[in-house]
């Protein structure tokens, strides 16, 4: 195979949802399609169970389990798919924000029954920022839920995508029958009471045939004719452009757990979901089919062996075809690394592996060289965009409890950051460490692994901040931009890439100070036009 089909080959891309919306469920039913796995079950659960919350060992342990299932990948149907794991977990969001800049599309699940919530609002906001190409799956059909055509309008209301369903429910929950494949234009029945079993994919194109009756009864026959009389007025035509721009929307319905609506799910993703996109860089647009190598660092996973201070980094493959042993440009500390025994991932399973190509995941062992958002090319100088920080939810101030073991904690700190799991600022005025996370759980994780892997002890303090705003750089002269320096002295801060953050203590006094000083340009997150 050369080069070029390799590339069109190979999906990636990541399963967004709301705890419990059936993730892990969808993503093992698709190895089991792709002959990955060969029993359900086979999966470990690295969801973070709801009743572990306030159990960092827990999150340890679970921490261990999600290096395995940071990637899955499989073959199905001569398509090379990697599925990229994202923690549902609202303290872990910022992980999963950051695993979006390594997709090409996502699948989002949503339960029948809860409809759209909270954590998928997030989620979808950021692919909807990105235009990433979304496939919308509404799961657990055989439960009762709500009606289909207000779960569409509220998934056009609250996630602001435009959707056109290409498969439609047969009847649901108690009456649940089946599933009309709008795309393939067929109908798939479950078998007996059980609704274990697909009984049967029975081509059909035209619904006003009478046969359909005899097919599914008359009842059904009726309201299939009409529901899907109803979706030809109101939704759209599915458009494979609008779809890869990110303007359109196909919904499948299905069952997760009874392994309905799935086959149709993937048949369909692979058909239409995009193969590895051209990314920016700060400097230009690389293409996939480029020769040169060049990827980026999305994630950085710590080794769960304290002993070992070692951590894998993963790279996603934007052009050219990643080698083992052979050279390449560290761009930040401009020096060349090399990598004798670079991960690839299959399955649940990590292989050492030759040559990867774009859109695959490669998992470098590191001491201690890269930080997320890192890239690493053949020897052009390139800085991927599109990993940006967001404000944390939570800032303490973090001192040192054992002042003989200072420089371990500051390293440690250093590390931790670079990782992602959690942001420094450091004050103007007092140079004072403060600690943003997305959820308060992590301040317990970062206590735990300073004292287990670095010997540091720390402690930390409240520093009430309600919203950490980046302020932008181009206006730093203005005289207005010295005042707003004088006045709001308190609030400032440095974060880990040297950029200006004003601390605003409450909604009223971010509102106050953008009204007082208009030229000070303040920015949600640390990566702006
Ligand atoms: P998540 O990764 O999105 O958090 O969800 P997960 O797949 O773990 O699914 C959450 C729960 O919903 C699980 O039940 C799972 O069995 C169930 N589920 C998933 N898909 C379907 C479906 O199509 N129909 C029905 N009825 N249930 C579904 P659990 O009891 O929380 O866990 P478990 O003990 O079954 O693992």
């Amino acid at each position: 195979m050369d080069f070029q089909e390799e590339i069109f080959r190979r999906r990636t891309f990541g399963i967004i949802s709301h705890p419990d919306a059936g993730k892990t469920t969808l993503t093992e039913k698709l190895l089991l399609f792709g002959g990955a796995i060969q029993e359900a079950g086979a999966v470990k659960n690295n969801k973070i169970k709801k009743a572990a919350t306030s159990d960092f060992m827990e999150i340890e342990r679970q921490r261990g389990i999600s290096v395995a299932t940071s990637v899955l990948a499989f073959i199905y149907k001569d398509k090379k798919i990697n599925i990229l794991d994202t923690p549902g977990h609202k303290d872990f969001a910022e992980d999963t924000f950051r695993t979006l800049t390594a997709v090409d599309s996502v699948i989002v699940v949503i339960d029948v029954a809860k409809g759209v919530e909270e954590q998928t609002e997030k989620l979808v906001e950021v692919c909807r920022m990105r235009n990433i190409p979304i496939i919308v799956f509404i799961n657990k059909l055989d439960r009762e839920g709500k009606d289909a055509f207000d779960l569409l309008d509220e998934v056009e209301q609250k996630l602001g995508l435009s959707v056109t369903p290409l498969s439609f429910p047969i009847g649901m929950g108690y009456d649940f029958k089946g599933i009309y494949n709008i795309y393939e234009k067929n109908i798939n029945l479950f078998s007996g009471d059980s609704k274990k079993d697909i009984e049967d994919t029975i081509a059909f194109d035209d619904v006003s045939n009478p046969e359909l009756e005899t097919i599914i009864g008359l009842e059904a026959a009726e309201a299939l004719r009409e529901n899907l009389e109803l979706v030809e007025g109101v939704y759209p035509a599915f458009d494979k452009e609008k779809y890869l721009g990110g303007h359109q929307q196909p919904v499948f319905f299905g069952s997760a757990l009874n392994n309905f609506g799935v086959r149709e799910l993937l048949d369909c993703f692979i058909n239409i979901a995009p193969s590895p996109k051209p990314k920016m860089a700060d400097e230009r647009l690389v293409e996939a089919n480029e020769k040169n190598f060049s990827g980026f660092v999305f994630k950085i996973h710590a080794n769960m062996d304290p002993k070992h201070r070692d951590r894998l980094a993963f790279v996603k493959i934007v052009s050219g075809t990643f080698e083992r042993n052979k050279p390449y440009l560290h761009v930040r500390l401009n020096k060349k690394v090399k990598f004798s025994s670079p991960n690839a991932f299959f399955a649940e399973k990590k292989e050492i592996v030759d040559i990867s190509y774009p859109g695959d995941i490669v998992g470098l062992h590191d001491t201690g060289n890269f930080k997320i958002g890192d890239s690493l090319t053949e020897n052009e100088i390139l800085h991927y965009k599109g990993i940006p920080s967001f404000s944390p939810e939570h800032f303490r101030y973090i001192n040192n409890a054992d002042p003989m073991k200072s420089k371990q904690l500051y390293k440690g700190i250093d590390q931790l950051m670079d990782e992602g799991v959690a942001q420094l600022f450091t004050l103007e005025l007092n140079g004072r460490k403060v600690i943003g996370t997305v959820g308060a759980l992590q301040f317990e994780v970062i206590q735990y692994r300073l004292e287990h892997e670095y010997g540091a002890k720390c402690s930390y303090e409240n520093f009430p901040v309600h919203k950490a705003c980046w302020v932008q750089p181009e206006e730093l002269q203005s005289e207005e931009f010295k005042e707003f320096k004088r006045v709001k002295q308190k609030f400032l801060a440095i974060d880990k890439r040297g950029q200006l953050v004003f601390l605003a203590d409450s909604q009223f006094s971010l509102q106050m100070t953008q009204q007082k000083y208009p030229s000070v340009q303040l920015h949600f997150t640390s990566e702006f036009e």
